[in-house]
């Protein structure tokens, strides 16, 4: 997908007091960095962070980072943080591959939020809950796994629910319309789901566990 790219957007996400800049040195110690030791809950492919700063603001007692790979989708997010200060959030802009460098045991939630969905099969491996990825989240989580996805992508979310399933994942909600489920599920909207609201098109979600 191709997305607008904003003048100097490396320059302002490397100045972010939110942006972690080398995270990889922090592996195994993001709890210095948020000085608690409250469960962190990580989003991969936060664009714009509209999700990512809500959460942050709503639980305090949880920490959280958003991961991005573009810098300019980034910055949209970090805009949004200027006048706010919350302890409980950082962001790292970096590709999703390497979360193994940059995490040892210590993701409590994976949130994955609107993912490209990467519908060719050459691209499979591609998609956030392709095994490969499944592997590389065993790796971050603490204890138990716990991953949140979101999509208004039909293909994704039955591909996500067999992937996870295989991998011996069960499933403590699932919803074909998140947003007229008949047991109200808490949520928080990210950007892309705002807008697909306003269309009226269903969001599919699906919570899924693994305890050893
Ligand atoms: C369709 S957007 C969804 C953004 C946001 N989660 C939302 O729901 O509004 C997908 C985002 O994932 C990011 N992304 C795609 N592949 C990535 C990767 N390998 N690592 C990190 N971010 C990635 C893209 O740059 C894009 O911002």
């Amino acid at each position: 997908m191709e997305y607008i790219k904003i003048k100097n957007a490396d320059q302002i996400v490397k100045n972010s007091r939110y942006v972690i800049n080398n995270p990889l040195n922090y592996k195994g110690k993001w709890h210095e960095i948020f000085n608690n030791n409250n469960p962190i809950d990580l989003e991969l492919g936060m664009g714009r962070g509209d999700f990512i700063i809500e959460m942050a603001k709503t639980y305090p007692n949880r920490n959280f980072i958003g991961l991005e790979i573009n810098d300019s989708q980034m910055v949209n997010g970090i805009k949004k943080l200027e006048n706010l200060n919350l302890k409980n959030l950082k962001l790292i802009c970096i590709d999703a591959r390497e979360i193994d460098k940059i995490f040892a045991k210590e993701i409590d939630t994976i949130y994955l939020t609107f993912s490209e969905p990467w519908p060719k099969k050459i691209d499979e491996k591609k998609r956030f809950t392709h095994e490969s990825y499944l592997k590389l989240y065993d790796k971050i989580f603490k204890k138990k796994k716990h991953i949140i996805l979101k999509t208004d992508n039909k293909v994704l979310f039955a591909y996500s629910l067999e992937s996870l399933s295989n991998y011996w994942y069960t499933f403590k909600r699932v919803s074909l319309d998140l947003h007229h489920d008949e047991n109200k599920i808490p949520n928080i909207m990210t950007n892309y789901e705002k807008q697909y609201y306003k269309e009226g098109r269903p969001i599919f979600y699906l919570d899924a566990i693994f305890e050893s």
